[in-house]
């Protein structure tokens, strides 16, 4: 997450609609953004009217999202979520693949469990998270355009290179770099990993945890996942 270009290369999609309609059907108030990064979407769940604890562990990007307007008040927390008050909450939602950041089995079961004990009983987990048998990083690797983006101080274009390096263990491992695109000067560059689960990885730690009732929606649709799908869209209740 490179907080300077992260909301102008991340555009507001269908996957962010699909989060907005899947909280609206739950009729709730209180929730959690785990994994908040910039405010993207926190910034539209303010304006839906939720009443918002928003965690991410990158302090830049926390104070990008604090920048921005928002209705009411949202409780920002540079933190993970061990940080996330006990029985507080009617829905954690965790956008963007924030599950994929987890790369150990240890730490991914760590933070789910953090996320049962932060909710109300009844409260709901959702998030969502690449299928591994759809292969995004074979598309991913096809396109060897820059993305671009502006630099909001100096209005000068920017242009971001990523280096794929494919599987290194079981972690997808690439580069992002962050260049001005008149002087070629590097600004940041920056290491992302992301691990895959399947289904059935899921499904057992989120059994492991105490959750119940586990429904996963594929590709941005209120229909059952597939083999194919692209995305999982879990929906899982404590
Ligand atoms: C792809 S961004 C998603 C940001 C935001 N949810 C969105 O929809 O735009 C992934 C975020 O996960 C955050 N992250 C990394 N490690 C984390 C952790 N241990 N706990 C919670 N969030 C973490 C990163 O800082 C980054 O902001």
């Amino acid at each position: 997450m490179i907080p300077l270009v992260y909301d102008q290369i991340n555009r507001w999609g269908k996957d962010d609609e699909f989060f907005l309609a899947l909280l609206k059907k739950l009729h709730i108030k209180k929730i959690a953004d785990l994994g908040c990064g910039t405010g993207r979407l926190t910034s539209h769940f303010a304006k839906a009217g939720y009443h918002i604890t928003a965690v991410d562990p990158n302090e830049e990007a926390i104070e990008y999202a604090k920048n921005k307007e928002y209705p009411g008040e949202i409780s920002w927390v540079v933190g993970d979520s061990s940080n996330l008050k006990s029985n507080a909450f009617e829905a954690v939602i965790m956008t963007a693949n924030v599950a994929q950041v987890f790369l150990t089995d240890k730490s991914w079961q760590h933070a789910i469990s953090d996320v049962y004990r932060a909710l109300k009983p009844g409260g709901y987990f959702i998030f969502d998270t690449r299928n591994p048998i759809a292969k995004a990083w074979e598309q991913w690797e096809k396109d060897k355009t820059p993305d671009v983006a502006i630099h909001h101080m100096s209005g000068e274009q920017l242009e971001i290179w990523t280096e794929y390096k494919g599987f290194v263990e079981d972690v997808y491992t690439f580069y992002e770099t962050v260049k001005n695109a008149r002087t070629d000067k590097v600004l940041i560059q920056e290491k992302m990993e992301l691990k895959f689960r399947t289904q059935e990885e899921i499904d057992e730690s989120l059994q492991r945890a105490g959750f119940s009732q586990i429904q996963v929606y594929g590709d941005w649709e209120f229909k059952q996942a597939t083999i194919e799908t692209k995305s999982f869209i879990i929906h899982s209740i404590k």
